[in-house]
Parts: structure tokens; sequence; C-alpha cells
């Protein structure tokens, strides 16, 4: 089996040498459990270590901040941009045009038309539509979207819903992409998708003794053995994301 290195240490190890080629990943997991930070160590390795170009989907944040904010890990995404490695894409942004100067506009969310407007864009054939530009342009071998919970949430329904992710799914495999999307634990739809992905990564915040430690668990991975141990991670700037494979986080003394 062909597999895509995640580019975070000791994720490859839990995965038995990395992600399964061609297959979609959730990470799911609350506000602030790195699911972001995971999702652009995956973009960023691959093209410095690996290369292999990839496209980054910024659904709500700013790419402006995104950039920076991740600069603390020693990851330079814009040169990465520049020399066509790498293509993040703020996704709303792009089709909504400046939000704040809409609102301004009376385009407020009571607005049907704002919300019609949303909803015909943010869907899965948009979406998909965007992708195959990049692999067209800089060659892309990776995918993320960050995240897919406001997608889900512009479907009519859940079981259109559960249609579009499996159509999404099929068409970037088609593509050849290795796929990761984030997920955020709680929110709406959040329940179904990991189904219907091959893999689901959960990271999450552990209290411990007063402290909340970071941790990650591979709930699932189509095909493949994996770990199944709620393992420690931190972040290190520089360097990025770590997990430690033979530690588990409520018994771990170091992380
Ligand atoms: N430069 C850094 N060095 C160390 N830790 C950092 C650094 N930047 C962010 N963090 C940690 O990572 C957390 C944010 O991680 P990330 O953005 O990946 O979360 P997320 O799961 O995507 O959250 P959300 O669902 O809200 O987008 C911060 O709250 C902080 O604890
Ligand atoms: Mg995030």
């Amino acid at each position: 089996m062909d597999r895509v290195r995640s580019g975070v240490d000791g994720l490859d190890q839990m995965l038995s040498g990395g992600f399964p080629k061609g297959g979609t990943y959730a990470l799911l997991g609350f506000s602030g459990t790195g699911k972001s930070i995971l999702g652009i160590q995956y973009i960023y390795k691959g093209a410095v270590d690996y290369d292999e170009p990839g496209v980054y989907i910024l659904i709500e944040e700013d790419k402006d901040r995104f950039i920076s904010n991740m600069a603390g890990f020693g990851w330079d995404l814009k040169s990465l941009e520049e020399s066509e490695k790498i293509s993040i894409i703020p996704y709303s942004k792009s089709l909504l045009g400046d939000i704040e100067a809409s609102f301004d506009k009376g385009m407020n969310s009571d607005n049907p038309e704002r919300a019609q407007r949303m909803r015909e864009m943010l869907t899965v054939d948009s979406l998909y539509r965007q992708i195959a530009e990049c692999v067209q342009k800089i060659g892309a071998k990776r995918v993320v979207i960050d995240s897919m919970t406001i997608v889900t949430m512009m479907t009519e329904n859940q079981i259109m819903g559960r249609m579009q992710i499996t159509w999404l799914i099929d068409k970037l495999r088609g593509l050849g992409l290795t796929t990761l999307i984030t997920l955020e634990e709680g929110i709406s739809y959040w329940r179904d998708i990991p189904f219907l992905c091959d893999g689901t990564i959960y990271l999450m915040l552990k209290e411990k003794e007063g402290i909340f430690a970071r941790g990650l668990v591979i709930e699932k991975m189509r095909g493949t053995d994996h770990d199944t141990g709620m393992r420690p991670l931190k972040m290190d700037s520089p360097g990025g994301m770590i997990v430690y494979p033979d530690e588990l986080v409520m018994s771990s003394p170091k992380h």
C-alpha cells in the first residue's frame, strides 16, 4: 500500500507508515486542540520534505493572520506559495468578497439574499472546482479543508449532506489526492462525517493535575493496522507538532 507521510513526528509510526494514499481523513476535535496546526504541517512538510505540493482551503480564518500565526513554528508559508509549492485559498473571503463591507451594505445575517449567496457558494461542487484548479496549476497531491463544518451546515438536510460529502471524497480520490478535513466537535452534523471518511484522528485536551494535556488517538484508519493509544502531543516553536507514540496522555510524566 502506498503511504503519504503526515509530516508529524510520531504520528507516522502510529499510522504504520503514513496515511493510506488517496483517502480522506477527518481531524476531529474541540476548539484549540490542534486541528489546523496538524493540517498546515501536513501541507508544509509535504511540500518541503516530500516534494508533494498541497492545497489548504481556509474556510473561515483570515489568510494573513493564519500565515503569521504559523510563522511561529518557523514555517515560511508565503514564499512556499510564491514558488507554487503550496496554495492557501481563503475560501469564504475569495467567494464572498469583503464580509465587513457586505455588512455595511445591510447584508446582515437575516438577509435572505446573503444567506442564499453563501448557500450557493459553500458547496461541494465549488470546493471541488477550486481544488481541481490547484491540481492543474501546482500539481497538488495533498489537500486540507479547514473546516468542513460550515459546508455541512449549508446543505438542505442531513441525507443530502451525507451524499455530497461522499461525492466529494470520491472525486478527490479520483484526482489522486490524499485529503484531511477538519471537523469541529459538538457542532451539528460533525458526527456523521467520520463515518464517511477513510479514517478519523481525534485531537483532545485532557485535564491532568490542573493542566490540560494535549493528546490524539487514531479512532479509525481503513485498510491498515494502527495504534489505538491516546498519545501525548506538543507544539514546539519552532518545529511544530510532535506526537509521542510510546507514551499515554494520562500517564506521561514529561509531556
Ligand atoms: N506558535 C505556537 N507555539 C506553541 N503553541 C501554539 C502556537 N500557536 C498556537 N499554539 C497552540 O495551538 C492552539 C491552536 O491550535 P489550532 O489552531 O490548530 O486549533 P484548532 O483545533 O484548529 O482550533 P479551532 O477549531 O478553534 O480552529 C492554540 O490555542 C495554542 O495553544
Ligand atoms: Mg482551526
